[in-house]
C-alpha cells in the first residue's frame, strides 16, 4: 500500500513541502502517490494521507476545501496536514481539525505549518513527517 500525498500550491512552497515528504516516504522504504488537488478522487487503497495547502484568506485554496466538503469516513486512516503561510497560517489547522472529525488518525506532533518558502530545516522537518508516515504503511 502507498502513501498519499495531495497538495495545492500557487507559487510552489506547499509544493516543496510535498516532494520532501515524499522524500521521506521513499526513504523509508515505502511508495507514494504525489498528486495536485485538482486531480483528487479517493483515499481508498492507501495506507496514509497527508493533504497541504497554503493559506489564502484565512483558510484553503478552493480545490483543498472541495476536498474537505468531498471526503466520507477515513474510519482510522492516518493522516496528516501541511501547507506554507504568509502570516497568519490558518489552513493546516483547518485541514487537521477535518480530517480528525471525518475519523482520521492524526499523524505528527501538529499540522506542519512553514512561514513562505520551506528552509533547510523546514524540509528536514517534512522529510520526517514522511517517514511518519510511511511507518503506518505495511
Ligand atoms: C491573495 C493572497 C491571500 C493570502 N492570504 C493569506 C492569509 O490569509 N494568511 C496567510 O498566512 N497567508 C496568506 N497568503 C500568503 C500565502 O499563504 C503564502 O505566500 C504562501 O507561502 C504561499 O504558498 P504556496 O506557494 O504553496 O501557495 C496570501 C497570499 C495571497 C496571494
Amino acid at each position: 500500500m502507498k502513501v498519499l500525498v495531495v497538495y495545492e500550491s500557487t507559487t510552489g512552497r506547499t509544493k516543496a513541502m510535498a516532494e520532501a515528504i515524499c522524500k521521506g516516504v521513499q526513504e523509508a522504504g515505502k511508495e507514494y502517490d504525489l498528486i495536485r488537488a485538482r486531480e483528487f478522487s479517493t483515499v481508498e487503497g492507501y495506507c496514509a494521507f497527508a493533504l497541504g495547502c497554503s493559506t489564502r484568506m484565512k483558510r484553503p485554496l478552493p480545490k483543498v476545501r472541495q476536498i474537505l466538503g468531498e471526503l466520507e469516513n477515513l474510519d482510522g486512516l492516518p493522516v496528516t496536514a501541511f501547507g506554507s503561510y504568509g502570516w497568519s497560517g490558518e489552513a493546516p489547522d483547518i485541514i487537521a481539525n477535518k480530517l480528525r472529525e471525518l475519523g482520521g488518525t492524526f499523524v505528527g506532533e501538529k499540522p506542519l505549518r512553514v512561514k513562505e518558502h520551506p528552509r533547510e530545516d523546514d524540509i528536514e522537518a517534512c522529510i520526517k513527517l514522511g517517514r511518519e508516515l510511511a511507518s503506518h504503511c505495511s
